[in-house]
């Protein structure tokens, strides 16, 4: 009985060693607040304050998921909504546009941007 409990301890032991890395390959995928940050320096902080409502070029993002909607289109502030603003920009926005990011970021960046506006 005793062997067959120790038996069943020892099968099991492989699959939690296969669930854990698995987890962490798939966080990484998804990109990271560091990263993030460091993009935004790079890309966005020419036009956009993080720390402030404040407009620069364009409307200061502080806050920007915690609102409902976002601070130019009122659209509801959902990831998707930022992600196609990401991406595709708004060539027409006046007195200034948003150039688009599609083609310019890797979609694992993209993903990185969006978990750091998350913590504005
Ligand atoms: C050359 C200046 C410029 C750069 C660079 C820029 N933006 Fe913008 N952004 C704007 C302007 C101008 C607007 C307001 C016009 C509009 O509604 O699109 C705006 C609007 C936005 C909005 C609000 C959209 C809405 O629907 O209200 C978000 C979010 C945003 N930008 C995120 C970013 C991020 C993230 C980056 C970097 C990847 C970035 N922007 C880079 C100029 C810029």
């Amino acid at each position: 009985m005793r062997a067959r409990l120790a038996l069943a301890l020892i099968l099991m032991i492989p699959l939690t060693m296969f669930a854990f890395p698995k987890g962490k390959q798939e966080a990484e995928s998804k990109g990271s607040v560091e990263a993030g940050e460091a993009l935004f320096k790079k890309n966005c902080a020419l036009c956009h304050h993080a720390d402030s409502n404040e407009p620069k070029m364009g409307p200061g993002l502080k806050g920007l998921f915690k609102n409902k909607v976002l601070p130019s289109s009122h659209k509801l502030a959902t990831e998707s909504n930022v992600r196609e603003q990401i991406l595709e920009g708004n060539l027409k926005a006046k007195p200034m546009p948003m150039p688009p990011f599609a083609g310019k970021l890797k979609p694992e960046e993209v993903d990185s941007l969006i978990k750091y506006l998350k913590t504005l």
